[in-house]
Parts: C-alpha cells; sequence; structure tokens
C-alpha cells in the first residue's frame, strides 16, 4: 500500500524562541523543564510515522499531549517549527499558500469534536458546504450530499436543520461532511469525545463499517484507549508531545513500551483485543488415510496434549480425545480411529475474538482454527485463553 501520510521528526514548539527550545529537547530536556526555564510551549516534539492508504491510524494521548498540534501540522494549519510532513509526496512546508489550500480542499478533510454545524443551513447544505468552496454546481452539490448523508444513515434528514437532530446525529452529520469532500485523507479529531458512551459506541461500529467501503486513509484522535484499540489498524500513544509507543492494539496491550502505557492498559478488556490467532498452538494433526489409533495416541504422548485433530487431507475430519483412543485401542487400528472420531469439534478462525471463544471452551476439546478453505491453521487451548487474559503467557512463553 502506498504512503499517504509521513512525518518524520516533527517538532511544534509554542513560543518566541523555538529553536533555543529545539536544542534543549535534542539535549535531553523534558517538556516542563523548557517551559520553566524557556517559557517555550512544547506542542509536538520529534515524532515520526507513517500512515498507508486504507489504514486507520490512531493517536491516543490525554488533554494536552499534543494530538490537536500534531492533526493540524498535517494539515498545515500549523507550520512544524522542526521536521518534516508529507502528504502523497509533497511536503507541507515547502507548499505554496495556493499549494496548501489546494490539499486542504481536495486531499485532506477534518472532523472535529466540536463540529460547528450552520444553524440557519439545512442538513444537506451543511454537508455540501465544503464542495461550494470546490467550486462544484448546486444540483451536483445536493447529490453528493445526500450520498454522503444516506452512508451515514440519515437520508431523510437532509432537508431538516441542525437543532432538530440529536448531537449523535449532529456528528454523523461532520462525518458525512468529511465523506462528501470525496478527500482520501480524513482527520479526525476527537470526533466522538463528546457522545454519551452508547451512541459512541454506535459511530465507532458505524465509521469501522464505512470504513469497509470507502477505504479511506485515516488519522483519528482520542483520548480514550478503548476507542483507540477497537478502530486503529495502528495505534500512537503520546505523552508530552511525542510517541511512547506505536503499534497493533494487541502490541499496545501485550507488550505495552513502560510504565505510563501498562497503566492504561490495565483496565482493557483484554478478551477484545487478543485473537484466537494470537494463542494458537502449531496444527498438529493424523492424517486418516495414513496413520491409525495408535499413532494417534503416540503423537498426543509426544505433544503432551489429550486431543488431537484428525485430517482427511487437507480438511478436517474431526478430533479425537486421548481417554477415548486409549479405551477403545484393539485389533483393528484404522477402524479404532475413526469409530472415536467427534465431528462436531469447536471451530473459530484466527481473528476470532477471544470473549468470543468462552462457550466453545467449554466442550473440553481444543478448538480449531479453520481457515476460509476449511483449512486446520492452529488449535487453541482453553488454558492459552485464560493464560492471555491474565496476562501469563509471556513467562511461558
Ligand atoms: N496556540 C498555542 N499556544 C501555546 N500553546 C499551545 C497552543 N496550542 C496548544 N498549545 C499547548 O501545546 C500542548 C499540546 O496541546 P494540544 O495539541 O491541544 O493537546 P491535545 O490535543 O492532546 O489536548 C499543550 O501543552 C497546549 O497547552
Ligand atoms: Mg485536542
Amino acid at each position: 500500500m502506498a504512503t499517504k501520510i509521513s512525518v518524520s521528526n516533527a517538532f511544534k514548539i509554542f513560543g518566541d524562541n523555538p529553536g533555543a527550545a529545539v536544542e534543549l529537547l535534542k539535549s535531553g530536556a523534558s517538556k516542563n523543564d523548557i517551559q520553566e526555564k524557556t517559557g517555550q510551549i512544547v506542542g509536538v516534539q520529534n515524532t515520526s510515522f507513517e500512515v498507508k492508504e486504507g489504514e486507520i491510524f490512531v493517536v491516543m494521548g490525554l488533554s494536552g499531549s499534543g494530538k490537536s498540534t500534531l492533526v493540524r501540522m498535517i494539515n498545515g494549519l500549523i507550520p512544524a517549527t522542526d521536521g518534516k510532513i508529507m502528504i502523497e509526496g509533497s511536503d507541507i512546508a515547502s507548499c505554496s499558500r495556493q499549494q496548501l489550500r489546494d490539499i486542504r480542499r481536495r486531499k485532506v478533510a477534518m472532523v472535529f469534536q466540536h463540529f460547528a454545524l450552520l444553524p440557519h443551513k439545512t442538513v444537506a447544505d451543511n454537508v455540501a458546504f465544503g464542495l461550494k468552496i470546490k467550486g462544484m454546481g448546486a444540483a451536483e452539490r445536493r447529490k453528493k450530499a445526500e450520498e454522503a448523508l444516506a452512508q451515514v444513515g440519515l437520508e431523510s434528514w437532509a432537508d431538516s436543520y441542525p437543532d432538530e437532530l440529536s448531537g449523535g446525529m449532529q456528528q454523523r452529520v461532520g462525518l458525512a461532511r468529511g465523506i462528501a469532500t470525496e478527500a482520501e485523507i480524513l482527520l479526525m479529531d476527537e470526533p466522538f469525545s463528546a457522545l454519551d458512551p452508547l451512541i459512541r459506541r454506535d459511530m465507532q461500529e458505524e465509521l469501522l463499517e464505512l470504513q469497509r467501503s470507502l477505504k479511506k486513509t485515516i488519522v483519528f484522535i482520542t483520548h480514550d484507549l478503548n476507542e483507540a484499540l477497537i478502530l486503529g489498524d495502528h495505534i500512537a500513544i503520546m505523552k508530552d508531545g511525542r510517541f511512547v509507543q506505536v503499534g497493533s492494539a494487541e502490541e499496545i496491550v501485550g507488550q505495552p513500551a513502560d510504565d505510563y502505557v501498562a497503566a492504561f492498559t490495565a483496565d482493557i478488556d483484554r478478551s477484545r483485543v487478543f485473537t484466537a490467532g494470537s494463542v494458537a498452538a502449531p496444527a498438529e494433526a493424523i492424517d486418516l488415510r495414513s496413520g491409525g489409533a495408535r499413532d494417534a495416541i503416540e503423537r498426543m504422548q509426544a505433544l503432551g496434549r489429550d486431543a488431537l485433530y484428525v485430517t482427511d487431507g487437507e480438511r478436517i475430519a474431526g478430533a479425537v480425545t486421548y481417554r477415548d483412543l486409549t479405551a477403545a485401542a484393539r485389533e483393528d487400528d484404522g477402524a479404532a480411529l475413526k469409530e472415536a472420531l467427534i465431528s462436531d469439534y469447536p471451530a473459530a478462525s484466527r481473528t476470532t475474538q477471544l470473549f468470543e471463544l468462552y462457550p466453545l471452551a467449554q466442550s473440553g476439546l481444543p478448538i480449531a482454527l479453520v481457515s476460509r478453505r476449511g483449512r486446520l491453521e492452529g488449535v487453541v487451548s482453553p488454558e492459552a485463553v485464560f493464560a492471555k487474559l491474565a496476562g501469563s503467557e509471556e513467562e511461558a512463553a
């Protein structure tokens, strides 16, 4: 995938002597030190990352950590003090004003937390607002606005006025406005932070759903780690203007870079972050066509497992347990294996979230991870699931 946004060693210092502050930062001074000694305020320091096409890159941090400053630098609203910011290969710093305006009109759309709808304009006109600036005709603007409203489920509200809409619906209009611009990059600065938790949860789902068809490149800002983990393909944890850690949800929660990140992740529902693939053991199986009960027993002994999957060539035939086989082992070895076969075994995929495995774990059999083509990709033992949830698997591995 193409790189849409590339930020390298970006700094933003607020104050009249930013150069001095950058030098101090480079020699190891903290944001607080610098503020006390020089009065300069560190907005963003030495931040580097890339966002690939179609990806949701989430920046998570507490209030004042530099998130808004960072997104404003990306769309050129705030010039960086130092470092480089590239949008689709063009350097924001060396763009003319005209080029910058062009980028903001055509390439980058912004959705804010307090998305101000114009109260005397209809919902459709609010959505189409950015299009008029682009010089688009009235009929086409209306069409684009209606399409965007349909995507966020508000098509029947096109001719209503903002004050007829709930907070959640207004925020959706904000999203529709971002979509209508057809900009490939969406910068979303805490767009859901003012919404109450249930509506917020809906909006997160809706954004993910939309993203499946839109495939925009999104930088999403939040101060809520849960939201970050739900939405982010990659997540950056920001503190005092810099990234403390960048990684996938599983990496952030599984291997927090320091105590600061660990403290955030402590309350996270791990069963919704980790997937079956992260606790899978290799797909050991015995082939029905070449092995019998005795082979299966030997394999289980060697592996230290009390159940084993049986395949019939590529496909899974079922599972057998050590207990059944040792009880049944007799003359016809092949027939014994077939007879002991349990065909309604628990199955999931690598991307199934751990909480969805709970009911499957009750069968007493290891869970088969099955590919879309019916192949066994791994097995998950209930013990591995619970170790992951407890965060105790790192020592074991
Ligand atoms: N225009 C400004 N002038 C001076 N300091 C600012 C300005 N904008 C932001 N800051 C400071 O920069 C830091 C980062 O702010 P901000 O990017 O708004 O954080 P966040 O969006 O994470 O809450 C804060 O310490 C804030 O006080
Ligand atoms: Mg902010």
